[in-house]
């Protein structure tokens, strides 16, 4: 990341600041004394209140009427007891200055629900991934706005955008899978839906937060507390940040939560390249940046880096210091801060919470009464229903719809148990449902006789499959935040259930070996290792699947809902596939430092560009119908640009709907020194169709989807040559394939 010379940049900054200043001192003269015309809400009377004001104005405006201590105080939040989630809590609280009737300003966890007392519990968001589909992204972010507003919040911190860069990253449930096209796409819906809500979205964790340390005897190798990410500026742009880049000028997020690790040296929440150079500077962000809690490491470097806000008042774990009146205080004393990035910091706290309506609205007072809980569940188990990814079915073992059907086996404790991600982001979810409950419900409203084993004992297990039609092993992984799973199979890292050490691979070997139609139903935190999956008839992941997880995969299960989910993440064959696997420099880091000289080569970009076969391939998922995927057209748009319009033929073959989910990649020509993975993500839809009905889907790829990022002249740029835009189902099924020239290149074949 190159860090242009700082004497032009504090130059210009200096300038902006005074004239925005001056500007404000002006209006405060016109308006001293006038009521504020256009006063609303609860902001007083006081000249900001004026709601035709620009917020950079208004925030101008407040700031110079806040003493030197009152800006210092709004650096940090006050509260910090909210962080374990119980009722009526935040998990941040900033006190305002009522002095000046700024008010309180309150935020909350985290991607999947509320965390603040019981609330809903969605689907984990790799699980949402899976549904490839931005209308349910657009769902969830309302939910997560609404549940926010009426436990009392103004922001919540969501969604984690963090790419799966190594499946056995802790909090892979948390993530959107390990495309950037995808997590793109997502995150922008959920993030649009959210701040309609009226509550800002925090975008986390920027960035290159991508492991949480593994687990070493007593020690955590490669923390992300202390970790530095070393990542060069085209893997970094191309793969890292996109994400955050469509948050910013795709859903205009109003905060960015940096993260804890180092990138490239620098901590994230003190790099000035990437909260000055690459957030402000080239994507032109004016909300408000959060540090993690604890992630502000020195408030010097903080501040003139651009972090705006802490809200972890405490001091940080390894004795650093951070933004308490305390140590800003004492930085300013000693000289070693601008009071002018005080100023800038509060700045963009106060303009991002007028942009938001903060201001010119009444309290957001908690109202538990007025949260549409059935709404919410129904909203949760739909997501859950279109996450669920049908890997194998071999005799058309699913769905469980045949009428001779008289007696089904449920074995695994997983089955009777909460499934979900452990640290910020779990949720207490209002009600549950679990995947045994749904399945002995929907089983028994179709007369099917239903048994159950927890499967601590293979032996026993297999002979209650045995005496059963069909036998159903349910299996959870576990996958927390704060540490990374210590290997990629189903019990890595699994705690004991019930105190019971499970061996799930041996379980489900011991079924499928008692019962030959046997299903298995994976409910995990993201890719795990399949060694059973020639041995059973049908293999459907349903990830973490929140709440209504038994009436959602019974209603898969049995047919009621097409399994529409797609990978979101790929599953290797074995862990040695993975490009981190082996190469300890590159995970979990050796001596602090983890090096990602893997570049651009993530997830599927790998598997294809090494011709690694994967188990299952990124996109890939099975439908109960059968689709015709066809017609390609690519029609070059606005002369010499590089744009196309794209368009596809779906159609229903089968006698049952479904939902297609036509994928298209784009092969960007190499050069030396310039890796290209064979394909790339650059659209997706998913398209329900009615039995024997036809659609034509069209897609529309932009310069930036031609584009590699030029780290020699720093910008985005469409190399000259021939470029391949290919249709597939997977990333690993390609249907049909043209090619068009760009940049002034040639497809002539030399
Ligand atoms: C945690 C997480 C972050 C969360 C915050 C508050 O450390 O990294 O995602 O929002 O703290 O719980």
């Amino acid at each position: 990341m190159i860090v242009r010379g700082a004497g032009r940049a504090s130059q210009r900054r200096r300038a902006a600041a005074a004239l925005l200043t001056l500007t404000a001192l002006l209006t405060l003269a016109a308006l001293a004394g006038a009521p504020a015309a256009g006063a609303a809400g609860r902001c007083g009377s006081h000249p900001w209140c004026e709601t035709s004001l620009p917020p950079s104005q208004r925030a101008a405006l407040l700031l110079g009427a806040l003493t030197l201590k009152e800006r210092v105080g709004l650096l940090a939040g006050d509260e910090p007891s909210g962080i374990g989630g119980a009722a009526g809590t935040h998990t941040g609280t900033s006190d305002g200055v009522p002095r000046v009737d700024l008010p309180t300003f309150f935020q909350t966890d985290g991607p999947i629900g509320v965390r603040s007392g019981k609330a809903t519990a969605l689907p984990a968001s790799i699980g949402l991934a899976a549904t490839f589909d931005r209308r349910l992204a657009g769902r969830a972010g309302a939910l997560v706005g609404n549940e926010a507003r009426l436990k009392g919040n103004d922001l919540a911190y969501a969604p984690t955008v963090n790419i799966l860069r190594t499946p056995l990253w802790g909090r892979a449930f948390e993530s959107l899978g390990e495309d950037p096209y995808l997590t793109s796409r997502m995150a922008v819906s959920y993030i649009r839906s959210l701040q309609r809500q009226g509550v800002i979205a925090d975008v986390k964790h920027f960035a290159a937060n991508n492991q949480e340390g593994r687990r070493v005897g007593g020690e955590t190798v490669g923390s992300r507390f202390t970790v530095n990410a070393e990542v060069d500026e085209r893997t970094l742009r191309e793969i890292y940040l996109p994400a955050f880049e469509a948050a910013v000028k795709d859903a205009d997020v109003g905060s960015v939560m940096c993260s804890y690790n180092r990138l490239n040296g620098p901590h994230a929440c003190a790099s000035r390249p990437l909260l000055h150079d690459v957030l402000r500077r080239d994507w032109g962000f004016r909300g408000l940046v959060l540090a993690d809690y604890g992630a502000s490491k020195t408030v010097a470097a903080g501040l003139a880096a651009g972090l705006d806000y802490e809200p972890w008042p405490f001091l940080d774990s390894d004795g650093g210091e951070n933004y308490t009146p305390e140590s800003v205080e004492a930085a300013l004393d000693r000289g070693d801060v601008d009071r002018r990035d005080v100023d800038r910091a509060v700045r963009h706290t106060l303009r991002t919470l007028f942009a938001s309506g903060f201001f010119d609205r009444r309290a957001y007072d908690p109202d538990e009464a007025a949260i549409d809980r059935v709404a919410h569940r129904r909203s949760s188990q739909r997501i859950a229903e279109r996450a669920a990814v049908l890997l194998r079915n071999r005799d058309g073992a699913l769905p469980l719809d045949d009428p001779k059907l008289d007696s089904l086996a449920v074995i695994g404790a997983d089955a009777d148990r909460y499934v979900n991600g452990g640290g910020s982001s779990n949720i207490d979810p209002y009600t549950f449902t679990s995947v045994r409950d749904g399945i002995a419900t929907r089983a028994g409203d179709a007369g099917i006789d239903v048994s159950y084993d927890a499967g601590d004992d293979p032996a026993q297990a297999a002979a209650v499959a045995a005496a059963a039609d069909v036998a159903v092993v349910v299996v959870a992984d576990a996958a927390s935040e704060g540490v990374d799973k210590p290997c990629l199979g189903l019990d890595c890292g699994a705690e004991p259930i019930g105190g019971v050490e499970v061996d799930r691979d041996a379980l489900i070997a011991a079924v499928a070996a008692a019962n030959p139609r046997t299903i298995v139903v994976l409910e995990t935190a993201g890719p795990v290792l399949t060694p059973w999956r020639n041995d059973v008839n049908a293999i459907l992941e349903t990830w973490y699947p929140g709440m209504a997880a038994g009436p959602a995969v019974a209603s898969v299960l049995f047919g009621d809902a097409d399994p529409s989910g797609r990978l979101p993440a790929t599953f290797p064959r074995r862990e040695a596939d993975l490009p981190t696997s082996g190469r300890p420099e590159r995970y979990p880091g050796v001596a602090g430092d983890v090096d990602y000289s893997e570049g651009v080569l993530v997830g599927y970009r790998w598997f294809d560009r090494r011709n690694i076969e994967p188990a299952y391939p990124f996109g890939f998922g099975l439908s109960y119908t059968r689709f015709g995927l066809g017609g390609l057209q690519v029609r070059p748009t606005g002369s010499g640009r590089a744009a196309a319009r794209v368009s596809v033929r779906v159609r229903n073959r089968g006698d049952r709907s479904g939902r297609a989910v036509p994928q298209i990649y784009v092969h960007l020509p190499g050069a030396p020194g310039r890796v290209q993975p064979p394909r790339q993500l650059k659209a997706f839809a998913s398209v329900g169709l009615r039995p024997g009905a036809t659609k034509r889907v069209s897609f529309h790829l932009d310069r930036r989807d031609f584009s590699y990022w030029d780290s020699t002249r720093d910008r985005w740029r469409v190399a000259p040559g021939c470029y391949r835009i290919e249709l597939g189902t997977s990333s690993r099924d390609i249907v049909a394939r043209r090619s068009i020239a760009l940049g002034g290149g040639s497809c002539r074949r030399r």
